[in-house]
């Protein structure tokens, strides 16, 4: 049986506006804008690996709304898996609000609709029904609850997980720390240090990353921005540089980065190299628009 991806996370659709800055509290800007498409970090994560060429199942939830459709229109025609996606009649489906000024930085802010919906029993039932070399994948946008008991019937049937923990959330040590990798920025690796009760050699990237492998994490991948990413397992500690681009849009680079790192790990790739081309596909990612619309397919050409 060949490997899949099982991404258990948020779908969303994002609107965005763009302004030349971000406005400050109690201050009304004028922009422009108003293009609305899939988002979430778990279905921009599913579409990123699908894209890379992985086989992917996405579970999560939608309301039974127009949005629903727009927030899945994209994971369909790549051919992921959305039979696990639950349609509920109590919830919108979740809307991101997103505002990306000149220079290509954004501010989000997400409301969770559906996605707060998703039970443990629905991941679990997942997991349950996933073959012995799939590789489970999350995120921070679903309840608590639900993320630690999909990483715990994850680990108990023996599956790989990987775990972005974006945004942050204060999940359980013993679920921070069965991710491989952890994939974290590095205000979430600072996070993840803390809560713990770790001490790091520093406060960059390489020496969060290096901490949290000492607290029994299998590995650890912290995102560098520009720079690429830091890579700690036992094997050692590891930067993989980023080639310069401009960017346009930083909105959801995370997402593509760990979709694709996902998608080379599925394909047997060790970590590293895996860690390179998610650092490719990423800086592909903040030179086009958008979040799902950004993200390459295997015929586009990398930086
Ligand atoms: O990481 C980017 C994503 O964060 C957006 O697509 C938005 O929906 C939020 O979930
Ligand atoms: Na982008």
């Amino acid at each position: 049986m060949t490997a899949r991806l099982l991404v258990i996370g948020s779908a969303n659709v994002d609107l965005f506006a763009h302004v030349a800055r971000h406005p400050t509290p109690g201050e009304t800007i004028l922009g422009q804008g108003g293009e609305r498409a899939g988002g979430g970090k778990g279905a921009n994560q599913a579409l990123a690996a699908a894209l890379q060429g992985a086989p992917v199942t996405f579970v999560g939830a939608v309301g039974q709304d127009g949005d629903a459709d727009v927030a899945l229109g994209a994971l369909r025609t790549a051919g992921v898996d959305l039979s696990r996606v639950a349609a509920v009649a109590d919830a919108p489906t979740g809307l991101a609000i997103i505002t990306v000024s000149a220079d290509g930085e954004n501010t989000i802010v997400v409301i969770s609709g559906a996605n707060a919906t998703v039970t443990p029993e629905q991941a679990e039932a997942a997991v349950a029904a996933s073959g012995p070399d799939d590789v489970v994948l999350l995120q921070g946008e679903l309840p608590r609850t639900t993320t630690e008991a999909a990483v715990r019937a994850a680990v108990a049937a023996g599956r790989r997980v990987v775990l972005n923990v974006a945004p942050w959330n204060a999940l359980d040590r013993d679920v921070l720390t069965s991710a491989d990798p952890l994939v974290l920025n590095e205000h979430e690796a600072a996070q993840a240090v803390e809560e713990l009760g770790l001490e790091a050699s520093g406060d960059g990237g390489t020496a969060l990353a290096e901490a949290l492998v000492t607290a029994g994490t299998p590995s650890v991948v912290v995102t560098l921005g520009a720079e690429g990413a830091a890579v700690v397992d036992a094997s050692g500690t590891d930067t993989v540089p980023s080639r310069r681009v401009t960017a346009v849009d930083t909105t959801g680079a995370g997402d593509a980065f760990t979709g694709a790192l996902a998608a080379r790990l599925i394909a047997g790739d060790p970590l590293r190299a895996a860690v390179e081309h998610a650092v490719r596909v990423g800086a592909y990612a903040v030179q086009h628009h958008g979040a799902q619309p950004s993200y390459p397919g295997l015929e586009q050409e990398l930086p």
